[in-house]
């Protein structure tokens, strides 16, 4: 155990390894893997073959399944497609790949990420021979353990209607992270987990985020009266992580 305090807990560990996490206890998962896209972390490699990216998935995905109570739900953000080193359908795959282990699939949210990465591909410029197409969005699929309707939990929820009525529109807007004010190369907005926190679980449910990064779900968990569990292999970025939820609770103390 890295950290914990009364509702957060950090665990710097593998999570195809990890044995801190019991079965059957989440509430709910919101996560963003690493994307196999040459990202430098500090302790894995984001460049694997991509028939080695599906195994990976499938691994953990599974320890996921495990890990979730019957009623608990999945938002996996992920990319819809992979343009470098020959076009993949990566939402697609991960979500077949998903289903055929166990999960059920509920629906698919696009993310219209206003700022995503410039571009640098365009495949032959101003003629038909070979362009590329790239969209400016990335997929956050909503997946689900036994069933969908949520008995367990408090039963209290804490979003208003207007949050309500725009957040159950799948599109998205909002833009992503800056990795330099975070410190980490590829944290999502917190914008991101508060919605899914906020739509799909109950005040004082458990959430988990098995590649917690910098620590965001746990932050925006703790601002919204969640129980959060991060797991991250690299020991920095637990670190950074539990700088930046011990910095809320804080501040929280302070009102
Ligand atoms: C896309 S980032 C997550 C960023 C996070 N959402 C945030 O806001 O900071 C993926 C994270 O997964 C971690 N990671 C990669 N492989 C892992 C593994 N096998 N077990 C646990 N963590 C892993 C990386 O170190 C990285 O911090």
């Amino acid at each position: 155990m890295f950290f914990r305090n009364e509702t957060v807990t950090i665990i710097n560990e593998n999570v195809l390894t990890t044995r801190a996490v019991e079965k059957d206890s989440i509430d709910l998962i919101v996560t963003s893997p690493p994307y196999n896209v040459d990202i430098k972390y500090n302790a894995n490699d984001d460049n694997l073959s991509y028939a080695d990216y599906l195994a990976f998935s499938e691994e953990w995905f599974s320890r996921c399944l495990q890990w979730l109570k019957p009623d608990g739900r999945f938002c996996l953000n992920i990319p819809l497609d992979k343009n470098k080193g020959g076009q993949q359908h990566v939402g697609a795959d991960l979500t077949k790949l998903a289903t055929a282990l166990g999960f059920h699939y509920h629906s698919t949210i696009v993310w219209n990420e206003g700022n995503i990465s410039r571009r640098t591909a365009w495949g032959s410029w101003l003629k038909a021979s070979a362009p590329y197409v790239i969209a400016p969005v990335e997929l956050i699929l909503v997946l689900y353990k036994e069933r969908w309707k949520k008995t367990s939990g408090s039963g209290q929820s804490d979003m208003n209607k207007e949050e309500f009525m725009e957040w159950t529109n799948g599109l998205w807007t909002f833009p992503g992270e800056s990795k330099k004010r975070i410190g980490h190369p590829a944290p999502f907005p917190a914008e991101l987990p508060r919605r899914c926190i906020k739509l799909f679980s109950y005040v004082d449910d458990t959430v988990l985020d098995p590649f917690v990064g910098s620590g965001t779900t746990l932050v925006v968990a703790h601002l919204n009266q969640r129980r959060g569990i991060g797991i991250e292999v690299d020991k920095g970025y637990c670190t950074l992580a539990k700088e930046r939820v011990s910095l809320v609770a804080n501040q929280l103390r302070l009102f």
